[in-house]
Parts: structure tokens; C-alpha cells; sequence
């Protein structure tokens, strides 16, 4: 597969078969994504993965909590700002209304809403899933860095013919995340992944883009 093609065909897969992803596929993936760019080499990505019956385990235990209306646990970061400015909150609602509507979900409908919201926890039925930490005392540069390496991952992941969702939802149940994978203390879930062959009976929308002229600007001599 070719870079634009991985690129293009990448996008935010949120209907899994329970088709297994093989140990060796994801080392092979994760071993490449180890060579994405990082300041200073300083690598700040540390990831778990998950699969079977300790995965299952998991997201019983996250559903479970979620659909008793638990709580969420206490952020360890803002993943939005509270106010987000334009032209930032007119394309998330975009996002929302096309999400929505793909599902065939009116607006106000609040509790069909939930049950969507609810499958972040199943991992939309994938058998595999990534959780990506960094280390507290590291800073903004380095949050991007991990960046490189997660979208390094779900390119690779396409590569071999497997789709992914990035999920921050992980990061509001991250206690009950950390009793199945014990992360050494000073580490911060930023996210989780779900991994796995897309579910093509499951409808989606395609997300849009801004034009290229809404975030890049061209300097010509
Ligand atoms: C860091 C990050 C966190 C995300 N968290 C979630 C999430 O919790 N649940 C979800 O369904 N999608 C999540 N997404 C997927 C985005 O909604 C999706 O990437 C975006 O709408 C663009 O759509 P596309 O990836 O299909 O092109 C996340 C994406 C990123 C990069």
C-alpha cells in the first residue's frame, strides 16, 4: 500500500469484527512505528496492548461502569479547551451532527446518544487494543511527538489491511484501565486504540476537512 493510499484510507473505524489480530502482525507494526520521529530521540511513547480474555475483562468492567453512570475519574489532562473558539466549535458540532446522523440518531436524542457514546468502551467490538501513557513530567513537544507515533501506528496498521479508532474516552475510565495494566506511577493515559478488521456492515460517514486554505498558508518567493 502506498503512503497516500495508507494516508486516505485511514480513518476513525468505529465497527470491529471479532476476526483476532495476530501477536506478530502488531510486534511487526509496533517495531516500525518505534522509528517515528521524536525531539531528541527522547521516544515518549509507552504503549500496552491488549487482546484476549484480559481485554474482554476490560471492557466488561468499563461498560459495566459507564452504563451504572459512574463517575468519570479525575482528568489528568483538558482534552478540550472549555470554550472552544471559532473556527474550532463550529467544526466539532460538524463532527457531531455527521457522527449522529450516520447512526440515524436525532440530535436531542440523548439516551440513544449514550448507547453510542457507550461503544468507545467495547472498543467497538475490536480484539485488540492499544493504550498509549507518557510520562507526566514531559511537556507539550513531546504530547506531539506522540502524536507522530500513534497516526505512524494506524498507517502501519493498514499497511496490513487493519483499521483503528484513537480513543481519548479511555482516558475518563483510566483507573480501571491501570488494574489491568499497572502502569508505573508518573504515567498519564493520553489514549486509547482499538484495533481490528472494520465491520463493513457498520455505517459511517466520512469525516470532512477544511479547505486546504483554512490551515495552510503558502509563502511563494
Ligand atoms: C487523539 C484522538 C482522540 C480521539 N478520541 C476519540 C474517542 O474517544 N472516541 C471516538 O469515537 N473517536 C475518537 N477520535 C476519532 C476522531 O473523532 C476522528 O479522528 C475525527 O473525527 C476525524 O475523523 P477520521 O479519523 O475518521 O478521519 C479521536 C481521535 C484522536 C486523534
Amino acid at each position: 500500500m502506498d503512503v497516500y493510499e495508507a494516508v486516505t484510507s485511514r480513518r476513525a473505524v468505529r465497527g470491529f469484527t471479532d476476526e483476532p489480530v495476530s501477536r506478530e502482525v502488531l510486534e511487526r507494526v509496533l517495531s516500525a512505528a518505534a522509528w517515528s520521529p521524536s525531539g531528541s530521540n527522547l521516544q515518549p511513547w509507552n504503549s500496552y496492548v491488549l487482546t484476549g480474555a484480559p481485554l474482554a475483562e476490560l471492557k466488561t468492567r468499563a461498560v459495566e461502569r459507564v452504563s451504572h453512570g459512574d463517575h468519570w475519574d479525575e482528568r489528568e489532562y483538558e482534552m478540550y479547551p472549555r470554550e472552544l473558539k471559532s473556527p474550532y466549535g463550529e467544526r466539532r458540532s460538524a463532527f457531531g451532527k455527521e457522527r449522529y446522523s450516520a447512526l440515524g440518531i436525532a440530535r436531542e436524542d440523548w439516551e440513544a446518544r449514550q448507547r453510542a457514546a457507550i461503544a468507545n468502551w467495547n472498543c467497538f467490538g475490536a480484539p485488540a487494543a492499544l493504550f498509549c501513557y507518557i510520562d507526566r513530567d514531559l511537556g507539550r513537544p513531546q504530547w506531539a511527538d506522540v502524536g507522530m507515533y500513534l497516526q505512524t501506528v494506524m498507517l502501519l496498521l493498514r499497511d496490513e489491511g487493519l483499521h483503528s479508532c484513537t480513543q481519548m474516552a479511555w482516558s475518563q475510565v483510566r483507573e480501571t484501565v491501570a488494574e489491568f495494566l499497572s502502569p508505573p506511577d508518573g504515567l498519564i493515559l493520553f489514549c486509547g486504540m482499538s484495533i481490528g478488521h472494520e465491520d463493513p456492515k457498520v455505517s459511517y460517514t466520512r469525516t470532512g476537512r477544511a479547505p486546504l486554505n483554512e490551515t495552510v498558508t503558502f509563502v511563494d518567493g
